[in-house]
């Protein structure tokens, strides 16, 4: 048990305090533009360690470590293919994370044994300045309870980390919503272990072939290890079953109203509210707005566990470019509950 801590609200002028506690070996809420992190100095064990404890995370699940800048990677990382500096001129800062080989430097408590690290550089200037200012990589996982769905503001990371971290920078809501893309660059081809921001598509224009990893399209079983340890939990989970309807909008619209009970609530698309009133709804933006869905999806799964729904059905988006990211969030949050019209 951890003693209840008061828990300070830090603004973006305040990245001098905020370094001052990733530097004291301190928790710190950090935004950024996927979702908001669990920041502690990734150098120091004890630090790393309470990020566990404050989230309830399994220790078998590593931490990624956030820089400010490309040039910082040769600090941890080391056989660094010419490839990341490709993706990193292209996509950094932004929402991508690049597994590479770990320096001996990376703590274990960080990588969880393993002999590869996640890199990434958010698209965050408070962020990258706390960074620097630290001079210390930060790690950070998101800034959820293990288990819930990502904060993608101050207000959803205080609802799981409030007197459990020593301050949080509010940087208002997260522009991109879900979390980074990762790609491992140790395999080859490289491997997609988790869509996001950055679409599968933008990578393979700068990569060429681009594996997608299991554990992004299907459910793994429980003797199965993903190569993103995180892919196999039962993430995103809100408090009611979930059912994913996909085919084209109408369709699903039209498939779910007929099949509503009371009690029942809908993750929707704006422009179909109308087919389930009488219903809690929670509306991710219009059907052809993939960002607008990116940035509500967490919100929506967690506006229902405020509501004593029975199950949750929701509309499902394309999974092509970003669609791929939001409809595996989707999909998770449903255990692979899928309806195929
Ligand atoms: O957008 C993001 O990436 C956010 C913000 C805060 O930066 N962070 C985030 O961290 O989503 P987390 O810990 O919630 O998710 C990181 C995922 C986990 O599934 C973990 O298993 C995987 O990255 N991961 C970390 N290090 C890895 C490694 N060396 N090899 C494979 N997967 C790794
Ligand atoms: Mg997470």
């Amino acid at each position: 048990m951890m003693n209840a801590m008061d828990t300070k609200r830090l603004t973006t002028d305040d990245a001098a305090r905020g370094a001052a506690i990733i530097a004291s070996g301190g928790l710190l809420g950090i935004p950024t533009e996927t979702v908001y992190g669990l920041g502690a100095n990734g150098l120091d064990s004890a630090a790393v360690a309470a990020i566990f404890a404050a989230k309830g995370r399994p220790q078998d699940n590593p931490l990624i470590l956030h820089i400010p800048s490309a040039d910082w990677l040769e600090r941890y990382c080391q056989d660094i293919s010419p490839a990341a500096y490709d993706l990193a001129r292209r996509f950094w800062p932004g929402p991508l994370t690049i597994i590479l080989k770990r320096k001996p430097i990376v703590p274990n408590t960080v990588t969880a044994g393993l002999d590869t690290v996640g890199m990434r550089c958010p698209d965050c200037a408070v962020t990258r300045a706390i960074i620097a200012a630290a001079n210390v990589p930060v790690a950070a996982p998101s800034g959820n309870t293990s288990g819930r769905p990502s904060p993608t503001t101050a207000e959803a990371m205080l609802e799981d980390m409030d007197g459990k971290i020593d301050a949080i920078v509010d940087a208002g809501p997260c522009t991109v919503g879900v979390e980074s893309t990762i790609v491992d660059l140790t395999t080859t081809p490289p491997r997609l272990l988790r869509p996001g921001g950055v679409t599968l598509e933008e990578l393979r224009n700068v990569l060429g072939e681009v594996a997608v990893d299991e554990a992004v399209l299907r459910l793994m079983s429980t003797n199965e290890h993903p190569r993103a340890p995180g892919m196999k939990y039962r993430h995103y989970a809100p408090k009611a079953p979930v059912t994913v309807v996909s085919g084209d909008a109408q369709g699903t619209a039209r498939y779910i109203s007929a099949h509503l009970q009371p009690g029942d609530g809908v993750i929707c698309f704006s422009d179909y509210v109308n087919f389930f009133s009488g219903f809690s709804t929670q509306a991710i933006g219009p059907a052809d707005d993939p960002q607008e869905h990116a940035r509500h999806i967490f919100e929506a799964l967690r506006a229902f566990d405020h509501e004593a729904v029975k199950r949750i059905w929701a509309q499902s988006p394309d999974a092509t470019g970003l669609g791929l990211a939001v409809t595996n969030r989707l999909n998770k949050a449903a255990g692979f509950h899928i309806i195929s019209l």
